[in-house]
């Protein structure tokens, strides 16, 4: 029997071919994942071809990676491989029953690729966003058919990490949110459903832990003191090595969002803002390196 609140499997829709909106290092990884697991073809998109072809780069050279490993036989290298298709012309799209975005991090431009979208897909085919922190109800308020939208947030690095939020929306209908459910199982990764709120679950908590390590360092603590302070707990990366394999842009927009709707609860760091403009990793293991960033981010 299904438990109460689980989504009813028989409304979730068969997907024979993924669309990937954004060719960026996050895409990417998720678009090798949707290949290998689902074994249906992926088209993948960005805004111009040097971008797609960056990101079809990167997918080959992981497949190779996991091939060298014997981790992929030769066949199935070269199968996932081809099910792979980097391209700009947004027709390929029209086919797709599960189509996800993971462009940049702000309203109108997610808002912006899913209207370009929509009329191009079939009109039962599922929308996906993987957008961390931002309303998945605003994302699709445009939508002719917002019920088809649905937040499939994954966690960096993709192939390792094992969740994925699922985020219903006042909007998202049973059919999106079925579908997102069996998709995340064929991944491989455990699916938690979440409310539309602000930082959803995971990075509401995150967002807490990156917030006062930066302002522990905005209030003079030495770089490699935070950094090094959890380890004896066993986490296995400091916060900031963490906001590096995050990114310091996007970990700097998800403060900003926890900010905006919890203003007394998180907290801004100009430090924080100041080294994501730097727009490089900070810790990369060489703490020398970090406290020279650290002095040239505060100039
Ligand atoms: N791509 C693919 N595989 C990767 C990888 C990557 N970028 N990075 C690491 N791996 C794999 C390695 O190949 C290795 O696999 P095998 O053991 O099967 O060969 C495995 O992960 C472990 O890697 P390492 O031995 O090199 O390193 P490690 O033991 O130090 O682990 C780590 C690395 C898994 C990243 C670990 O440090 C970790 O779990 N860090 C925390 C990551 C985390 O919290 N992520 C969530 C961030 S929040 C977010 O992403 C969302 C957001 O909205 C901001």
């Amino acid at each position: 029997k299904r438990p109460a609140g689980a989504p009813d499997k028989e409304l979730a829709k068969k997907v024979q071919k993924v669309g990937i909106i954004g060719a960026g290092l996050m895409a990417s990884q998720f678009a090798l994942l949707f290949a290998r697991k689902l074994r249906v073809p992926v088209v993948i998109t960005d805004l111009d071809q040097g971008r797609v072809d960056k990101g079809v780069a990167y997918i080959h050279g992981e497949i190779d990676k996991m091939h060298g490993k014997g981790r992929l036989s030769n066949d199935d290298a070269n199968q996932v491989k081809a099910l792979v298709t980097g391209t700009t012309d947004k027709s390929l799209f029209a086919d797709c029953d599960w189509v996800i975005e993971a462009v940049f991090e702000e309203l109108s431009v997610k808002q912006q690729v899913f209207a370009e979208i929509e009329p191009i897909i079939a009109e039962d085919a599922i929308l996906a966003t993987n957008t961390s922190s931002l309303s998945v109800e605003q994302i699709g308020a445009n939508l002719k058919h917002p019920e088809r939208l649905v937040g499939f947030h994954f966690f960096n690095p993709v192939a390792v990490m094992p969740l994925i939020e699922v985020v219903k929306s006042p909007a998202t209908g049973e059919g999106a949110l079925s579908t997102a459910m069996v998709i995340a199982k064929k991944l491989g990764k455990s699916a938690i459903i979440t409310a539309d709120r602000p930082g959803f679950v995971v990075n509401r908590l995150l967002a807490k832990v990156m917030g006062e390590a930066a302002r522990a360092l905005d209030e003079g603590t030495p770089l490699p003191v935070v950094e090094q302070s959890l380890a004896p707990i066993g986490l296995p990366m400091g916060p900031f090595e963490l906001i590096d394999l995050v990114g310091w842009k996007v970990a700097a927009h998800v403060q900003d969002t926890m900010v905006g709707a919890f203003p007394d609860r998180f907290y801004a760091s100009p430090n924080m803002h100041a080294i994501a403009e730097l727009d490089e990793p900070l810790v990369k293991n060489k703490l020398g390196k970090v406290e020279d960033l650290s002095k040239a981010a505060k100039k």
